[in-house]
């Protein structure tokens, strides 16, 4: 008994022996083939780098430790870390930027608007842009433009430092925006670009402060300069004193008009994540506004703006021929522009 035991033990001990040395072996060429395979694996990382352009897998590399898993996926085609080439984002290359576009037209309440957005220490609007025709002569000259604000590369006093997590423009429906919507709509779905609406309800008052901002462009009330925004109460009575006159023939086509250009704006840009704001709502409720900084994604703050509120009285006071004005919408889809409760 003792023997066979003796015996087995012996042969166990000598059917281990080489496969000991077995796997020694197998291990020194497992550990072979990996230096190997990091070496080979180092050499054409470094072909990859000098063959492609080594400035793009930079980015790419950048880019990857800032993605954040806590952004639902919906959420990443509007998320970007832009990397300027004027300057460096510093400590804030991963603070995440939304790219927007304010879309309005002019005397909707979008100058107040913006200074309010431009208030908030993380939003930076850049004013309008396209207002200088050049910038919007044709389609190129639109996507370089807005290229270089998306970038963070625009320089315009609302511009902020590199902390910003909003950056965007205010944009007419008249300045280019309409006449190649096709390929801003593209570019904004390309590059992930949101849209905030800004339109008046009462279109009545946007013609009278139009009519009214045209005539101080050459009457030049305020000391012989011509203001669209003002900043104090007094300022603001000088320019309402005038009572413009409205061409009652041309009045309801007019009317028709503003109304179809906001429809259709509305219209292209549907497949664009977007908000749509009213300036009498804006007005009536400052609540709204946390709407647009939650649309951002920015955190929550008071907002504030100097501009000071040019017509105050009610509209009938502001018309130079009011009961000429009121026998022309009495009856038609506008009469509601009429009964401004609120001296817009
Ligand atoms: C907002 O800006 C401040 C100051 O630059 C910065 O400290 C903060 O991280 C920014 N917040 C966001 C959400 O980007
Ligand atoms: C676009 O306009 C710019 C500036 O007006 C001009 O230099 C450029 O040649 C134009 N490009 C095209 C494709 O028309
Ligand atoms: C009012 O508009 C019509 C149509 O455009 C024009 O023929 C007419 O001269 C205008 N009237 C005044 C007083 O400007
Ligand atoms: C003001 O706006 C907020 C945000 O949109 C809304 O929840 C609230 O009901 C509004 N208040 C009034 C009185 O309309």
């Amino acid at each position: 008994m003792v023997e066979e035991r003796c015996c087995f033990n012996k042969d166990a001990l000598a059917i281990k022996a080489p496969k000991k040395m077995h796997v020694v072996l197998r291990m020194l060429m497992l550990a072979a083939m990996m230096i190997c395979g990091i070496y080979i694996s180092s050499v054409s990382l470094k072909q990859i780098g000098i063959q492609s352009r080594p400035r793009k897998l930079m980015i790419k590399i950048m880019e990857a430790p800032c993605s954040k898993p806590d952004i639902p996926y919906y959420e990443i085609p509007y998320v970007h870390y832009p990397v300027p080439t004027t300057y460096s984002r510093d400590e804030c290359a991963c603070t995440p930027v939304r790219f927007f576009s304010i879309v309005s037209m002019q005397r909707s309440g979008s100058g107040w608007f913006e200074t309010l957005l431009n208030s908030h220490v993380n939003i930076s609007s850049n004013g309008e842009i396209f207002f200088p025709k050049e910038r919007r002569s044709n389609v190129s000259t639109i996507i370089r433009t807005l290229d270089k604000i998306y970038n963070l590369d625009w320089y315009s006093s609302s511009s902020k430092n590199e902390c910003i997590a909003a950056v965007g423009l205010k944009w007419m429906l008249n300045q280019g925006l309409m006449e190649n919507h096709a390929r801003v709509v593209e570019y904004f779905s390309q590059r992930g670009v949101s849209v905030i609406f800004l339109f008046r309800r009462n279109l009545l008052c946007r013609l009278v402060s139009q009519l009214a901002n045209d005539h101080d462009r050459s009457a030049r009330q305020l000391h012989g300069t011509h203001k669209a925004h003002v900043h104090s109460e007094s300022e603001a009575n000088i320019l309402a004193r005038y009572k413009p006159r409205i061409n009652t023939s041309e009045l309801i086509p007019t009317l028709k008009h503003t109304d179809k250009f906001a429809t259709d704006a509305l219209g292209y840009f549907k497949s664009i994540p977007h908000i749509v704001l009213y300036y009498e709502d804006l007005v009536r409720n400052h609540t709204k506004l946390m709407d647009v900084l939650e649309f951002l994604r920015v955190p929550q703050r008071k907002l504030v703006s100097r501009h000071v509120k040019i017509h105050t009285r009610p509209l009938h006071e502001q018309v130079e021929n009011w009961d000429d004005v009121y026998i022309s919408l009495k009856g038609t889809e506008y009469e509601s522009f009429l009964n401004s409760d609120y001296g817009f």
